[in-house]
């Protein structure tokens, strides 16, 4: 059977992809110099890009999935050290898409061209992270975890928040994230539930 671990993970990067596929679709919206671009929507989406997976799902998988993975084998030491990077140049990107945005809100026409580009490479950033997490990490780690290792794993993101930082972070997600949804036209939310 699957380890719960994998299951968690995957709904974890379902819900990050909802997200990028909304930002994504904002970021359409600002190029296109729509005049209904919802600066509320996407700032809510950027928080929740913060303090969801670049500050929980991402840094889970760095201290619990890959430490286990590297303890059993050395199959997935060059992938690892890869994801470990852009774990990084992740939270790098998008520290550059919240500045970009404050300049575009505050009437900026360069970042009317210069946001989407960096939304659009941050989305198929993260979206080709995730798929090399899944179809070639995962496996890997399938094939070497024993049924302890999985369960330290799944221990580690079953857990909701982080008492010793005195943060909840999937608390604030969740709230960010019912935020997006209340924000995003209908047809948009439907897709990204
Ligand atoms: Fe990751
Ligand atoms: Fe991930």
């Amino acid at each position: 059977m699957r380890p719960e671990a994998v299951r968690i993970i995957r709904d974890e990067h379902v819900a990050i992809s909802a997200v990028l596929y909304l930002l994504r679709k904002q970021a359409q919206q600002v190029r296109a110099n729509a005049a209904d671009v919802d600066f509320t929507l996407l700032r809510a989406i950027l928080d929740y890009i913060v303090s969801y997976p670049e500050r929980w799902h991402h840094p889970k998988e760095d201290k619990f999935l890959f430490r286990a993975i590297r303890r059993r084998t050395r199959e997935a030491d060059k992938l690892i050290a890869a994801l470990e990077k852009e774990h990084r140049q992740g939270l790098k990107a998008i520290e550059a898409l919240k500045a970009s945005l404050v300049e575009l809100i505050n009437g900026s026409s360069e970042e009317r061209a210069r946001f989407p580009q960096l939304a659009e490479a941050y989305f198929e950033f993260e979206w080709a992270h995730m798929r090399q997490e899944e179809d070639v990490l995962m496996p890997i780690a399938e094939r070497h975890l024993t049924a302890a290792d999985w369960e330290e794993v799944g221990a580690a993101f079953r857990e909701n928040d982080n008492p010793l930082f005195g943060i909840k972070p999937k608390d604030e997600a969740q709230r960010l994230y019912r935020t997006i949804l209340q924000a995003c036209p209908p047809g948009e939310a439907r897709s990204a539930t």
